[in-house]
């Protein structure tokens, strides 16, 4: 009798080979499990011919075997499953199968075992849901999914492939559910924006662990991984990136800082600013964290002088906005400060990022490595080295 290839065998063997799965259990999980098996008959992707929309392959198109079979997150649904374009494009991708490499990554860093309660929030198309299954048993997962939909085809799905987890349709942003007892592992497959939820450090067990994607202001995602204490706060830090859609309740306007600037605005006033604008704009990731932290919503653009003045180089007009109607703009030239400037709107933008500035600069300019996060009751705080050295703070909004 031919020996039966293993139906992720081919995963397993790319995953490894590119170093990402390092743990046996999770090695397993991925043989025993035919990805395949969790998409739908249509994915989404980009088209040269649509530039901006996300749009459909089927499984009949030869893309559709090739971008399963590599190590890609795939859309499976757009626009909340009613696409707003034609010949069914959408725009914003709000489910995916998550990237192979990083299912793997997050699962290896929640450092699940055997007996262990897990919660998974983002069930998407149920894969990573089987993954667990397979690693812990059906009856230590319960997975919450917001939209009924998606999580009816997930439970079809997981069934298929032999698993039966309680899976909960729910906003597993807001209040736990009732009667679902603690969980010694959180893992969300969906990013939260400047707020981790306080429900999620609610239902863990005292030393438990939540890894979850976390963004904030113009920062692409990072991994989080917070550590849950004996007062029922958590701690933790970044441990890398993870680019990811975003919880439902907490998705960000989508408006750029130009389409939010008025510069006619009659009421707007002109002054002189210290702070050099292009600031906003300086990669560093620490400094960008710190930023989106304490300037929440911020979006801005630079736009640099015409190249064809050489006059000009160097010089910019750097625009700040937020989604309340503040903005602000600032003249940078290379001779220095002070910056001419105009703002509009009820607050003072380039004064809170230069106190956000000030913040980042009396811990030393940390680091990404260097920051962490505490969750408690009163909401989302960023820290530099130890908890007690508070860059900034963020009221629980998420909260009920
Ligand atoms: C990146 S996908 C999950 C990928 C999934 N783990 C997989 O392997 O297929 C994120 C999912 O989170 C769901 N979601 C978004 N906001 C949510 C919320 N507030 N509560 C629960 N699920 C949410 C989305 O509907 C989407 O299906």
């Amino acid at each position: 009798m031919e020996a039966q290839i293993p139906p992720g065998a081919a995963l397993a063997r790319l995953l490894t080979t590119r170093g990402s799965i390092i743990a046996p259990t999770w090695h397993r999980a991925v043989l025993s499990t035919d990805r395949a098996a969790f998409l739908p008959e249509t994915i989404y992707g980009p088209d040269p011919a649509h530039p901006g929309w996300e749009c459909p392959v089927t499984r009949a198109d030869p893309r559709w075997d090739r971008w399963v079979a590599g190590d890609f997150a795939l859309v499976t649904q757009v626009d909340d499953g009613a696409p707003v374009g034609p010949d069914g494009r959408g725009r914003v991708a709000t489910s995916s199968a998550s990237q192979p490499s990083l299912v793997v990554t997050m699962l290896q860093a929640l450092d699940a075992r055997e007996g262990h309660r897990v919660l998974e929030i983002g069930t998407g198309t149920g894969y990573n849901t089987a993954l667990l299954c397979h690693a812990l048993g059906e009856e230590a997962v319960v997975s919450v999914e917001i939209d009924p939909r998606l999580a009816e085809i997930a439970v079809k799905n997981l069934a298929q492939a032999g698993h039966s987890p309680r899976v909960v349709t729910a906003d597993a942003a807001g209040r736990p559910a009732a009667g679902e007892g603690e969980f010694d592992r959180v893992l969300s497959t969906v990013a939260a924006r400047g707020e981790v939820p306080w429900s999620w450090v609610e239902q863990s067990a005292r030393h438990g662990v939540i890894v979850t994607p976390f963004e904030v202001g113009n920062t692409p995602g990072v991994l989080l991984k917070l550590r849950v204490h004996g007062d029922g706060s958590a701690t933790g830090h970044f441990i890398g990136d993870a680019p990811f859609m975003v919880l439902r309740s907490q998705r960000a306007d989508m408006r750029r800082a130009r389409e939010l600037v008025d510069e006619d605005d009659p009421e707007a006033t002109d002054g002189l600013i210290e702070l050099n604008p292009r600031v906003v704009a300086y990669r560093n990731s620490g400094w960008q964290l710190a930023l989106g932290h304490l300037v929440p919503d911020l979006r801005y653009a630079v736009y640099e002088a015409a190249e064809d003045r050489p006059e000009w180089a160097g010089e910019a007009t750097v625009y700040v906005a937020t989604l309340d109607g503040s903005w602000a703009l600032g003249e940078y030239t290379p001779a220095g400060s002070p910056f001419e400037a105009r703002r509009g709107g009820p607050r003072d933008l380039w004064a809170e990022i230069r106190a956000a500035w000030d913040a980042w600069v009396k811990f030393d300019s940390p680091g990404r490595d260097q920051l962490g996060v505490t969750v408690d009751e009163r909401g989302t705080h960023l820290w530099a080295g130890n908890p007690a050295a508070e860059v900034g703070s963020r009221d629980q909004r998420s909260r009920l």
